[in-house]
């Protein structure tokens, strides 16, 4: 559909707050997902890209040409926002058709569109329906339907279903993905949800106080999150903060909160760092093999598939995951509290920054 270039794209607020400079690019036909706490600057991004917000700096280009001082409805852009703007004392049918009314399309076209939407979306039964006689959910499929009226080459939705319950939102998830696939249409998608994120995207771009920190698919971010913050923020490790005491062939020697560590890595002695290690990468066991290191077993949290055991090595809370289900019944049927932890050295991230 449409090739999408952010290229130092900034807007500086009157009150000296600004987001960007953002670079991004968003390729034909893909669904890329801003992802980042409140306030990173999602929102704004994607006004700036919609053409919403004046006095933008940088470029922004829309298969090489650049759209920052072209007028919104010239951008053929497609836009859900968080809260449903419908036009409540419209029909379902209207609010689709609004698009294409406003464009010119002649009466067969549109009710031909307005159908085709209505099916893809199975929503063909409350097209007469007032918008207020139908539910959250449903209101969300008729502005999604609305947004692609008019067969945007770019489809913007901004936290489109965080208003609705768990269930529901998973549902519509996997619609809007299949809708997406089915349509091609580049897509830019807003969440401050992970899941959501992770669910729905081709590739994730990791906003952080109006910048992009990182972007990736899913399990690049998951399985390398360059720095600190993103591995924070996607909860995928153990993120420990050290000095380094010691560097040795390879190795590390690192004191965190008076407990030594030793990790693979490179690094210079007396500096600061920071690494992680994910909970399925913490080895437990309740005999104590070679090298290994003795904690104390906190707690044991069984989740779908696996069990989270968390432990504590003098202060510091650390959590596995584990699929043993005869280590965890011997742990909880003798009480003990003393176990055994290494890291799967290989898999230690190094953090910057
Ligand atoms: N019109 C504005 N004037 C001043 N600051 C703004 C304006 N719009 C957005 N901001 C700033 O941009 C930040 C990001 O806002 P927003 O894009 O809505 O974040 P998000 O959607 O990620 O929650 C806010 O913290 C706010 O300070
Ligand atoms: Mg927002």
């Amino acid at each position: 559909m449409v090739d999408v270039e952010l290229r130092g794209l900034v807007r500086e607020f009157d009150d000296g707050s600004k987001i960007g400079p953002i670079d991004l690019h968003v390729r034909d036909g893909e669904l890329l997902t801003l992802l980042g706490p409140s306030g990173s600057g999602k929102t704004t991004t994607l006004r700036m890209v919609a053409g919403f917000i004046e006095n933008v700096g940088g470029s922004l280009l829309f298969d090489g040409k650049d759209m920052v001082n072209v007028p919104p409805r010239e951008r053929n852009i497609g836009m859900v926002f968080q809260s449903v703007a419908l036009f409540p004392n419209m029909t379902v049918y209207e609010n689709i058709s609004f698009g294409p009314d406003m464009a010119g399309w002649t009466r067969e076209k549109t009710v031909e569109r307005v159908e085709e939407l209505a099916d893809l979306l199975g929503i063909r039964r409350l097209l007469l329906r007032k918008i207020s006689e139908v539910s959250g959910g449903e209101a969300q499929r008729i502005a999604l339907a609305r947004a692609l009226a008019t067969n945007p080459k770019l489809l913007l939705l901004d936290e489109p279903l965080s208003a609705l319950d768990p269930q529901l939102r998973e549902r519509l998830q996997s619609e809007i993905r299949r809708i997406q696939r089915k349509l091609k249409v580049t897509t830019i998608y807003v969440t401050h949800s992970q899941d959501e994120a992770f669910a729905i995207s081709d590739r994730v771009a990791i906003l952080e106080d109006g910048v992009v920190s990182q972007v990736g698919t899913p399990e690049e971010l998951y399985d390398s999150p360059r720095n600190e913050f993103v591995a924070r923020f996607l909860g995928s490790g153990n993120i420990f903060s050290g000095q380094i005491t010691e560097v040795n062939g390879g190795k590390l020697k690192i004191l965190v909160n008076d407990n030594l560590f030793e990790i693979p890595g490179k690094g210079v002695a007396n500096s600061q760092i920071t690494f992680s290690v994910k909970p399925e990468d913490v080895l437990v066991s309740d005999s104590t093999p070679l090298n290994w290191t003795k904690a104390t077993l906190v707690s044991i949290t069984p989740q779908v598939g696996s069990f989270k055991v968390t432990i504590d090595f003098n202060g510091i809370h650390i959590i596995a995951l584990t699929y043993d289900e005869d280590l965890v019944k011997r742990l909880r049927s003798n009480g003990e509290r003393t176990i055994a932890f290494a890291f799967r050295s290989e898999s230690i991230i190094i953090l910057s920054g």
